[in-house]
């Protein structure tokens, strides 16, 4: 199966479960607005990418963890769209979550995500048990303190905020994870695999800080939102034609850290073909 219906398909199971008999209706339907329609689900792609670079040899181990990631990307998301956070009313071109069923619920719902991709990974790592610490410990650290999604959210509750170390915890931690949970999950030495995630997280930021100074008419959420909200962006840090350059060297120096394998030529390519659509296409227009 490709990469793309295997993603859907292990994104539906594990949602059936959670939103299944017993879950309250409404809970179940913005349980289900948070995960579909998806955005770019990047995370997964790059973790199966990795596992199948490293041979693959569990498909139903490194489907489940690909899955466990876009479930706490959708998480973030949830949580990020609070009136707490950046209350914004739109993603992937919809309502966010908290504006279609109300704060309470979207609250649950972040919750429940990250509980159940938790729990993809755990039923699934009944196959290769011994994988499994080291998967829960990885995925854990990528979300959570003091490096992970939630400490790079708190960075926002700080007086003072060194932008690089923002963006690795609220953005970069998830492409570390991702690279080197889809690494384990085969079987392999995630450690060769880091500086790969760390560049592809710090471009993917750069890419989301150009499109919210920007814009762009298909975003799909609100833009502007780093000036509005006074968060610290790589966009105002460096100005546009300076994060431009950046976002190249970093995407460049992304497929240079592909490490040596039998799938390092497509993984170099599927990163440059990325890094393709991350440009605002005005920005490519401009800069070409
Ligand atoms: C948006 O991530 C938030 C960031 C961390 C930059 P994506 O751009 O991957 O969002 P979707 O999943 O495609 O909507
Ligand atoms: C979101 O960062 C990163 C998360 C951990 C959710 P942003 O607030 O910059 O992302 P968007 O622009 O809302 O997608
Ligand atoms: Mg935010
Ligand atoms: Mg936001």
């Amino acid at each position: 199966m490709e990469a793309d219906a295997r993603i859907e398909a292990e994104l539906r199971a594990a949602l059936g479960r959670a939103a299944g008999t017993g879950c309250p209706p409404r809970f179940a339907a913005a349980l289900e607005h948070a995960v579909f329609p998806g955005g770019a689900r990047v995370r997964p792609k790059l973790c199966l990418a990795v596992a199948g670079a490293c041979g693959d040899p569990d498909p139903a181990l490194s489907g489940a963890v690909a899955a466990a990631l876009e479930l706490l990307h959708c998480a973030s998301l949830v949580h990020d769209d609070l009136p707490a956070f950046d209350n914004a009313d739109e993603r992937r071109g919809h309502p966010s979550v908290h504006a279609a069923y109300g704060e309470p619920l979207a609250i649950l719902a972040g919750d429940a995500l990250i509980v159940l991709a938790f729990e993809t990974v755990a039923r699934a790592g009944a196959a290769a048990p011994e994988r499994l610490p080291g998967l829960l410990s990885l995925i854990a650290r990528a979300v959570g303190a003091p490096v992970g999604i939630a400490a790079g959210q708190a960075w926002e509750s700080e007086p003072e905020v060194d932008v690089a170390t923002y963006h690795r915890a609220k953005t970069g931690a998830l492409f570390v994870g991702a690279v080197m949970a889809g690494a384990v999950s085969a079987g392999a030495d995630p450690a060769p695999w880091r500086l790969m995630g760390e560049k592809i997280g710090e471009a993917y930021q750069v890419a989301d800080d150009l499109l919210d100074a920007m814009g762009c008419a298909d975003a799909g959420k609100p833009i502007g939102q780093d000036a509005a909200l006074n968060r610290p962006s790589c966009a105002r840090a460096l100005g546009l034609d300076g994060a431009v350059a950046r976002l190249r060297t970093l995407v460049a120096e992304a497929a240079t850290a592909v490490p040596d394998c039998a799938g390092a030529p497509m993984l170099r390519e599927l990163v440059t073909a990325q890094a393709k659509r991350l440009v605002p296409k005005n920005l490519a227009a401009a800069a070409a």
